[in-house]
C-alpha cells in the first residue's frame, strides 16, 4: 500500500530522516523498533503529512503523496494515533471521537474503511461506550489510547499508524492493545506500528525494521529478529 523512497526529513536544523526505504503491504503489521530519538516519530508524521520531507517519495497506491498536507493523506485511507494520544482532555469521550469527522466523511471511504461508526468502536470498546459522556482527563490511561485508537478509526482508514500506543499502559493494558491490533488486522486493516515494547512489536509484527539515527539498519521477520541477539543488543539494547 505504501512504499517510502529514499526519504528525507529535517525537523528545524536537525537532519532526521536519513534516506529511508520502507514498505508498508496491504493488510500486514508492519512494526518499527527503534531507542528514544531515532526518528520514529519522525517518520510516521512524514507519512501522515505533518512534516514536509526535503527529499525522496511516499507511494500510496503509486501515488506519491510526499509534501501533501495530512487532510489530503487522510482521503487516501490513512490515519494516526500519535504518541501521547493527543485527546481534547475537557471535552467528552463522545466529542473526541467524532470531533473533525465531517459526517459526509464519515464511513464513505473505500475497501475496509468503510462502515466506522462512533457506536462500531464502542462495540470494539465497551469501557469507552459506558463512559461516552466523560472528559478525555477522566479516563484511565488504557481508556485514552483506546479512545485516540477509535478517533483513527472513525475517519475510515485503510492503514492505521500507531506511534507507541503501549507507552505508560500496564502490562495487562498492554496486552489489550495487542488484542486490539490483532483484531483490527484481522478484519483487513494495515497497521503500521512503532514501538519500543519488544514483546508488544515481536506478537504483533509480520514483518519488523530496525531505525537507527534517521536509517533503516536491520529488515526481517520477527523470528529472524528472535534469533539475533547481536542485532537486539546493538540496535534496542534488549
Ligand atoms: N521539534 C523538534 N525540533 C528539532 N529537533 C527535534 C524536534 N523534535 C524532535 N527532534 C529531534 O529529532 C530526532 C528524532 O526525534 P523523534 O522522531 O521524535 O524520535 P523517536 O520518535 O524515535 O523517539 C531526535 O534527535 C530529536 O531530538
Ligand atoms: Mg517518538
Amino acid at each position: 500500500m505504501i512504499e517510502i523512497r529514499d526519504l528525507h526529513t529535517y525537523r528545524g536544523l536537525n537532519y532526521v530522516l536519513q534516506g529511508i526505504d520502507l514498505d508498508i503491504p496491504d493488510g500486514q503489521c508492519t512494526v518499527l523498533l527503534g531507542r528514544n530519538g531515532m526518528g520514529k516519530t519522525t517518520l510516521v508524521q512524514t507519512i501522515m503529512g505533518l512534516l514536509r520531507p526535503r527529499g525522496g517519495t511516499v507511494r500510496i497506491d503509486g501515488t506519491d503523496i510526499a509534501g501533501r498536507p495530512p487532510f489530503a493523506i487522510a482521503r487516501r485511507g490513512v490515519a494516526l494515533v500519535p504518541q501521547g494520544r493527543r485527546l481534547f482532555p475537557s471535552l467528552t469521550v463522545e466529542e473526541n471521537l467524532t470531533l473533525g469527522v465531517s459526517r459526509r466523511s464519515r464511513g464513505s471511504r473505500p475497501a475496509g474503511g468503510a462502515g466506522w461508526t462512533s457506536e462500531r468502536v464502542y462495540e470494539l470498546f465497551p469501557n469507552l461506550g459506558q463512559r461516552r459522556h466523560h472528559r478525555g482527563n477522566q479516563l484511565s490511561g488504557g481508556e485514552q489510547q483506546m479512545l485516540a485508537i477509535g478517533r483513527a478509526l472513525l475517519t475510515g482508514p485503510r492503514l492505521l499508524l500507531m506511534d507507541e500506543p503501549s507507552e505508560g499502559l500496564a502490562p495487562v493494558i498492554v496486552e489489550r492493545v495487542g488484542q486490539v491490533i490483532a483484531d483490527l488486522r484481522e478484519q483487513g486493516l494495515a497497521i503500521f506500528l512503532v514501538e519500543q515494547n519488544y514483546g508488544l512489536a515481536i506478537r504483533s509484527a509480520d514483518s519488523v525494521s530496525i531505525l537507527a539515527n534517521g536509517s533503516v539498519v536491520w529488515r526481517g521477520t520477527p523470528g529472524d529478529l528472535d534469533a539475533d541477539p547481536a542485532a537486539r543488543e546493538s540496535h534496542l539494547g534488549v
